[in-house]
């Protein structure tokens, strides 16, 4: 079997990827551990930027999201008794979140990409990367090799593509926090119109939703935490406590659905390149899900990474030099974003009084200054997206 290019992982980054190839007439294949139906069911963040949808507006793959996502023009901060709106209608015009379910858009992208013709193997096993340091790379999986003239890595986190890297090629930057997030689905529903980010001294929560039936919400809790100290009751009593905290807000409360626990990473692999093998999305770099910019930098890094394969097809190998810098400047901007809302907004185990004053301060500051709530909004619904 021969393609342009192989991708390996179905997430957002790699359909994306095999969408963009595929409107430029670039053949390839995607080679996918799970099953397609695990795939679009998997619960994750729900946030897309201003410049997601309009990606994903370009390749006509919205119709759904314009129907069924909903554009919200704000985001609520609630700490210290009090609750702050950050206006995005007035602090960055025109420019807007749409709350949309990841699964939703690994759904719409799936049909798509089949619908053009581009084959996506699900539930292949061994999947693996060889010849990268050469002009013809190829992978192997169940016994089959697919040649092609690239290799895209856009298999998360746990992908097998940056491990089969040469050691010592990659740089890491990394973080750890002390805590994770417990996610919480539940058919109610949603309490309030927006999103609710609230600091609390018990830890952070954080209040969303899908639909009109559907909330989303997370939980700030210890690092080792698991599902069996956190009865439902204990879900609901912990939510109401740390977001009820404003006269008049009462929080429903409903059947859960489902719920996960996210550990706290930050996580940044350089270069995003190795020889014919580039990376793209979580298998570069992950961030915090405080600024819900993980699918965000995925949608980000396949663009420039269709841009600059085009360009080589056409005879321009720069973008293909250029694209581990040109993605990086954006990951390191989304990564201080990440980091620097999750330390606004949690509870750490270090915290001394000092501490919690100064985080009230930096608070306070952020919803009393129209520069530095611009600063949060035009980073949350994110800044243009790069282009060649
Ligand atoms: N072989 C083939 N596929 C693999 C392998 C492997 N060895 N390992 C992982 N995969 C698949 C996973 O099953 C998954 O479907 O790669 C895909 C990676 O998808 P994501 O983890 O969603 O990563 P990415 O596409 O970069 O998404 C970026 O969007 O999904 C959200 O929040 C998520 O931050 C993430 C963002
Ligand atoms: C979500 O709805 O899943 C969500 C929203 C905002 C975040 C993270 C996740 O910051």
């Amino acid at each position: 079997m021969r393609v342009q290019v192989g991708i390996v992982g179905a997430g957002p980054a790699g359909l994306l990827l095999a969408r963009l190839l595929g409107l430029r007439g670039i053949e390839c294949a995607v080679l996918e551990l799970r099953s397609r139906a695990h795939c679009e069911s998997r619960v994750r963040a729900g946030v897309l930027e201003q410049g997601t949808v309009d990606t994903l507006d370009d390749v006509g793959v919205s119709r759904r999201l314009h129907a069924e996502g909903q554009r919200h023009e704000g985001i609520e901060l609630r700490f210290g008794g009090g609750r702050h709106r950050i206006a995005f209608e007035s602090l960055v015009p025109g420019r807007a979140i749409t709350v949309y379910g990841q699964q939703e858009v690994v759904k719409d992208l799936n049909a798509a990409v089949l619908a053009q013709g581009t084959p996506i193997h699900f539930g292949v096993t061994d999947v693996q990367p060889h010849a990268i340091d050469t002009d013809h790379p190829y992978l192997t999986f169940d016994g089959q090799r697919l040649d092609c003239d690239f290799i895209a890595g856009c298999d998360g986190s746990h992908g097998i593509c940056r491990p089969s890297i040469p050691d010592g090629s990659l740089d890491y930057f990394v973080r750890d926090y002390p805590f994770a997030w417990l996610g919480v689905l539940a058919a109610v529903a949603p309490s309030a119109r927006e999103l609710i980010y609230s600091q609390h001294d018990n830890g952070f929560a954080l209040h969303s939703m899908r639909s009109s039936t559907v909330s989303r919400f997370y939980l700030q809790v210890a690092r080792d935490a698991d599902r069996s100290q956190w009865p439902d009751t204990r879900i609901w009593e912990e939510l109401a406590r740390r977001l009820e905290t404003v006269p008049g807000f009462t929080l429903r409360a409903g059947p859960i659905i489902s719920t996960d626990l996210t550990p706290m990473r930050s996580l940044v692999a350089e270069p995003m390149r190795h020889g014919r093998l580039f990376l793209a999305g979580d298998a570069a770099h992950i961030v915090p899900p405080t600024g819900a910019k993980g699918l965000n930098l995925a949608v980000a890094d396949v663009r420039l990474l269709a841009d600059a394969i085009a360009d080589w097809y056409a005879g321009d190998p720069t973008g293909v030099d250029t694209y581990s810098r040109r993605c990086l400047r954006r990951v390191w901007r989304a990564q201080h974003f990440s980091w620097w809302l999750t330390t606004l907004l949690h509870t750490f185990d270090t915290d001394d009084s000092y501490a919690r004053r100064l985080r009230t301060a930096h608070l306070d500051y952020v919803v009393s200054s129209t520069a530095a709530a611009t600063t949060l909004a035009e980073n949350y619904v994110g800044l243009p997206l790069p282009t060649r």
